[in-house]
């Protein structure tokens, strides 16, 4: 199996020895504690499944300014995005040399994680700036990943951490939640050896379900791993347990049994785009998969990337730095003249016209409205759950 990003052994910071975790768990008791953000609660969920190998915990100042200017940790770790835990006020853990940081999705504010402490430090504004600029490519707030970025507070808390549990993931989506150990274990059992990886955060259409089949097929890979997003999102996109649902359909109705493994992973999206890419290609290679899809506005939110942005910032990406292989996809859709889902640029003699092309915009209309979007564009199962979804929101 491909071997994990940074290491030749996969070091997930979650403690699985339940005995040692009791401990820590009555140890995080008498700490000074913190309530985190949402996106650092996220981190650890990541840093505990193995998902953030090789990292040992919180970046501090230079490391997230280094990453952020040159996609390098201080100490050269090819890395694309600051991990970090950022406060607006630490002086409740002033001093302390080891604190428990409290969950802020979970009712009663559990501790996730406990972290020693290297440094507490601020971040300026020029800083914030720089980062915001580097990782989004963008400083408007109105982008919805610059935006909670910079309202989360500039204290950074660096240093390594202990996980005692995922959040809400495992028990919300005990199904679907898996951590990068389970990947690797589960997708070694079923013997996968070249494993292809779609990263999504929408309920899968036809032109999705294609793609996955095209890069299966072209790659002729053992299995795919669909790997969905299980953490926050911006207001519109569909909730997690909706997607899921649509998404098993999919794959129980159109695929081959035992080709498709269907899971998910707790972060919250960033919208980083192209940055947010190579993220997603560094915790998939350390799930044990061998090839990753990008394809059109991967990660992207708005008009704030170019299309193709998040597949041509692997054009520097070399070996050294990262084994996982990019499937890079055009723009898919149905043909009407192929009666097919094709890439655009595959084919010859088209002219838009010639393809059925709906917006997110068009289909949520069209879902709010009961009506099915046609069959070229969303199978008739998945639309189904959609429109129960939708009927439930405006009921
Ligand atoms: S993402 O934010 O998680 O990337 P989404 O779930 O929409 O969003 O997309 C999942 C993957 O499918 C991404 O790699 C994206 O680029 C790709 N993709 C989605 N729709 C298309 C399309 N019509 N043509 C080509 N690629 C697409």
């Amino acid at each position: 199996m491909i071997k994990p990003h940074g290491s030749d052994k996969l070091n997930p910071l979650y403690v699985a020895d339940s005995a040692k975790r009791e401990k820590l768990i009555q140890e995080a008791k008498g700490l000074p504690s913190i309530l985190i953000s949402s996106a650092a609660a996220g981190n650890a969920v990541m840093l505990g499944g193995g998902y953030f190998n090789p990292l040992t915990g919180y970046m501090n100042v230079a490391d997230a300014m280094s990453v952020a200017k040159d996609m390098r940790t201080t100490s050269g770790l090819f890395w694309p995005t600051p991990v970090l835990n950022m406060v607006e006020d630490a002086s409740a853990i002033k001093g302390a040399k080891r604190i428990a940081l409290k969950d802020p999705n979970i009712a009663g504010n559990p501790v996730i994680a406990i972290q020693d402490v290297q440094a507490i430090e601020t971040f300026t504004d020029e800083q914030m700036k720089t980062i915001t600029k580097a990782v989004y490519g963008t400083e408007d707030m109105e982008h919805v990943g610059v935006k909670t970025f910079n309202t989360v507070g500039k204290a950074v808390i660096s240093g390594p951490i202990q996980v005692l549990n995922y959040s809400y993931f495992d028990k919300e989506f005990a199904d679907t939640f898996r951590t990068a150990v389970q990947l690797r274990e589960e997708m070694g059992k079923l013997g996968w050896e070249k494993v292809v990886a779609f990263q999504t955060r929408n309920p899968m259409h036809l032109a999705h379900e294609e793609l996955c089949r095209m890069a299966y097929t072209e790659l002729k890979a053992d299995g795919i791993l669909i790997h969905m997003l299980l953490g926050k999102l911006k207001k519109g996109d569909i909730p997690a347990d909706v997607r899921d649902a649509c998404i098993r359909k999919m794959v129980e109705v159109y695929f081959e049994p035992n080709t498709v493994l269907v899971t998910g992973y707790g972060f919250d999206m960033l919208y980083a785009g192209p940055r947010e890419a190579v993220l997603h290609a560094i915790f998939r290679q350390n799930s044990g998969c061998t090839h990753l899809i990008v394809g059109r506005d991967h990660a992207g939110v708005g008009d704030y990337y170019g299309p193709f942005d998040a597949q041509t910032i692997f054009d520097k990406i070399t070996k050294k730095d990262l084994l996982i292989e990019i499937y890079r996809a055009d723009h898919t859709a149905y043909s009407k003249k192929l009666n097919k889902v094709v890439m655009m640029n595959r084919v010859q003699n088209h002219t838009k016209e010639d393809f059925v092309l709906l917006s997110g915009t068009k289909v949520r209309e069209m879902l709010g409205q009961g009506i099915k979007p046609p069959k070229e564009f969303s199978r008739p199962e998945v639309a189904e759950i959609l429109i129960k979804y939708y009927e439930s929101t405006t009921a």
